[in-house]
């Protein structure tokens, strides 16, 4: 039974106003940190912990923290990724709408160890209505004084404001996010330099995912080592899982990292099993980006080890045989599932969201989408398989941003696990069985 660091409390009636949130704890780590942690302690914590980014790289937190350049006089700012549009991904809407509080409270928390005045919650454009539930519990922390001057009288003072972006995937990229924070066209940055020394207004920034920072306050709660010894090796604490797709039970659950992946597709706790007792075909297991596993790699390692959900499990063999935790966007995919006709929805995401600033992603997105619009159509050869192969691979480390690699990897794992249903398209068209079915489903025109 997977503990409950974040949605603890997340079906306790009104645990979204400051009430009930108060009355459950709510707000603890920041008088613990104010009155009795000094910012250094505080990172000291979150070192411990073992944090790592929930965002998608996995990056430690800590370490993140400590790069934060300081010059005195200069400006620091912590800004909240919570763009949150990576297909199959919404475990921070879940937890922003349900439990506002916990993500302001990681925010007072973390922007004191980072000796932040100001902090930002960068928020998707669809998300308008869970910025207003935001914009509603940041209110009443300042009414009860844990936003404002000299929070809790320990000299510490803080301002915190929502920012609305306009719907665009790239602006989870996060220079992209600070240039659209800035009033600007969200296209990302050239690293270095990274925002640690020059990000918002070109002032030392840490930009963090939701769920990141909602997981400073139980590890400032109960300590950075008990926060530690949940988990597995590398993979410490609880992560945040978006489940979709053909499962019983979808929706978002909190596991301790290390749980077999096994166990999460079929236990009742959780995803419930294969809905409509179907056979699993694959599953993409960290969000749309991330590459696809057939079910006997995502069931088991390529070794015969039984596949944890964790950074090193799931990255267990690499890209041949092994994929990512990435946003913990866990998409199961049944018997049934065309996964050309899948490759395509992502496809068409990419080529729309390309900010285009690099010729390999802008034109590559396009004419990978183009060639899995020509092979559904029924007018695919061989050559286009192979075609789309080496597009895909024109595109991976060729652009300023990752957005290129999320776009080739999907293409590159499709390809590698299910070739076969590929030349099947190509070589005997009528195996597209419902293809018409699926354009009027669409809106789509065939080619
Ligand atoms: C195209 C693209 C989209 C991204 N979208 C998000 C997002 O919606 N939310 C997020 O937290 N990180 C997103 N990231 C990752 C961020 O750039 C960044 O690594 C993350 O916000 C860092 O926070 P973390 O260290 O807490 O994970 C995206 C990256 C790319 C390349």
């Amino acid at each position: 039974m997977s503990r409950k660091l974040l949605l603890e409390h997340d079906h306790v009636p009104g645990i979204n106003t400051y009430a009930v949130y108060r009355q459950m704890n709510g707000y603890a780590s920041v008088e613990k940190a104010l009155k009795s942690m000094t910012p250094e302690t505080v990172l000291e914590e979150v070192k411990k912990s073992g944090l790592r980014g929930r965002g998608g790289a996995g990056f430690p937190t800590g370490l993140k923290w400590s790069f934060l350049a300081k010059p005195p006089g200069v400006a620091r700012y912590l800004v909240c990724n919570a763009d949150e549009s990576e297909p199959g991904t919404f475990k921070d809407r879940y937890l922003m709408e349900r439990i506002p509080h916990l993500l302001i409270e990681g925010m007072i928390t973390s922007s004191f160890s980072l000796g932040a005045r100001t902090s930002y919650i960068y928020i998707r454009g669809e998300y308008y209505y869970v910025a207003n539930i935001l914009e509603k519990a940041i209110e009443e922390a300042y009414a009860n004084g844990w936003l404002g001057e000299n929070i809790l009288g320990s000299g510490f003072s803080h301002d915190m404001h929502v920012q609305i972006g306009a719907g665009a995937y790239i602006c989870g990229e996060e220079t992209a996010l600070l240039e659209s924070l800035e009033g600007k066209r969200g296209n990302p940055r050239i690293k270095p330099p990274f925002p640690a020394i020059a990000g918002a207004w070109g002032c030392p920034t840490v930009v963090n995912n939701v769920e990141t920072i909602a997981a400073v306050v139980p590890i400032i709660n109960e300590g950075g080592e008990a926060y530690s010894k949940i988990g597995i090796g590398k993979s410490t604490g609880t992560k945040l899982i978006s489940a979709s797709g053909h499962i019983n039970k979808p929706g978002v659950y909190e596991i301790d990292l290390g749980l077999p992946v096994e166990e999460f597709i079929y236990s009742d706790q959780y995803c419930g099993g294969i809905k409509g007792g179907r056979t699993l075909k694959a599953v993409v297991a960290g969000g749309s980006s991330v590459p696809i596993l057939p079910a006997e790699l995502i069931l088991k390692t390529a070794k015969g080890e039984p596949r944890l959900m964790s950074y090193e499990s799931l990255g267990d063999g690499g890209f041949l045989t092994g994929t990512m935790l990435g946003s913990g966007g866990f998409i199961v995919m049944d018997d049934t599932t065309s996964i050309v006709k899948n490759l395509y929805t992502f496809a068409r995401f990419y080529h729309h969201e390309s900010c285009g600033q690099c010729s390999p992603c802008r034109e590559g997105t396009g004419w990978m989408e183009k060639i899995l619009h020509k092979i559904l159509d029924g007018h695919g050869t061989l050559a286009d398989v192979d075609l789309l192969w080496d597009i895909q691979g024109k595109i991976e480390g060729k652009t300023i941003c990752p957005l290129g690699e999320a776009a080739a990897w999907p293409v590159a794992a499709a390809i590698r696990h299910f070739r076969a249903e590929f030349e099947e398209y190509v070589t005997n068209p009528q195996s597209i069985k419902d293809v018409k079915h699926y354009y009027r489903l669409h809106n789509l025109q065939p080619a």
